[in-house]
């Protein structure tokens, strides 16, 4: 089989889906390859900061590693904001959406709102809420969210900071995205459709 025949989903065959599988497959196994591309192109995104956006990346990173935080977390500070390209008012759920099926909940969600946490340094120039995360207080992973931005992510605009190159993470981006997705050991007992992180976005929680 070179392709399915059905020009419908309604109309494949169990034969024709095992197929696409091995294609999906095949294709993920990049995943490495295309999240190091594309750090690779924030070195050219938002302009104005005294560094880049790859090099802020870099920096969040070093820090979060310097810090002792584990490599999960270490990875997650790496994409943070590689959504900056496509997502620029909603980056946060962009890089938690890439990184959520390899990691504990806790670190997707860290990732995924990250942004809000970080409008408290300076959304009240634009006449924002710098305390609206505050909604949130109570929750157990708020802290670790208030820490991320506090300790690594609002302080890594320094272009004197020894901050470590791509190539020094890119063991752990192939590590980490090497994993079988949505794997129990790693992200608990979650699928694509139910976990804590869609309950929390839905609000319920
Ligand atoms: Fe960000
Ligand atoms: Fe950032």
């Amino acid at each position: 089989m070179k392709t399915v025949n059905f020009r419908q989903m309604r109309d494949g065959t169990k034969e024709e889906y095992l197929f696409l599988e091995q294609h999906e497959k095949a294709y993920a196994k990049g995943l490495a390859d295309r999240i190091l591309n594309t750090l690779r192109a924030l070195e050219t995104s938002l302009s104005g900061y005294l560094v880049t956006r790859l090099e802020h990346s870099l920096q969040t990173a070093t820090r979060a590693e310097a810090d002792g935080a584990d490599e999960e977390m270490v990875l997650a500070a790496l994409i943070h904001d590689i959504g900056d390209d496509l997502c620029p008012y909603n980056h946060s759920q962009y890089a938690a959406s890439i990184i959520r099926p390899y990691v504990r909940p806790e670190v997707t969600w860290i990732i995924n709102q990250h942004g809000l946490f970080q409008n408290y340094y300076y959304i009240h120039f634009f006449g924002g809420d710098p305390n609206e995360r505050d909604y949130l207080k109570g929750h157990k992973w708020y802290q670790a969210c208030v820490d991320f931005c506090e300790k690594w992510d609002q302080t890594s605009f320094d272009p004197d900071y020894p901050t470590k190159p791509l190539e020094y993470f890119e063991p752990l981006v192939r590590k980490i995205f090497a994993r079988s997705p949505f794997d129990p050991q790693f992200v608990g007992e979650q699928t694509m459709g139910k976990s804590e992180v869609d309950i929390a976005l839905s609000g319920i929680a």
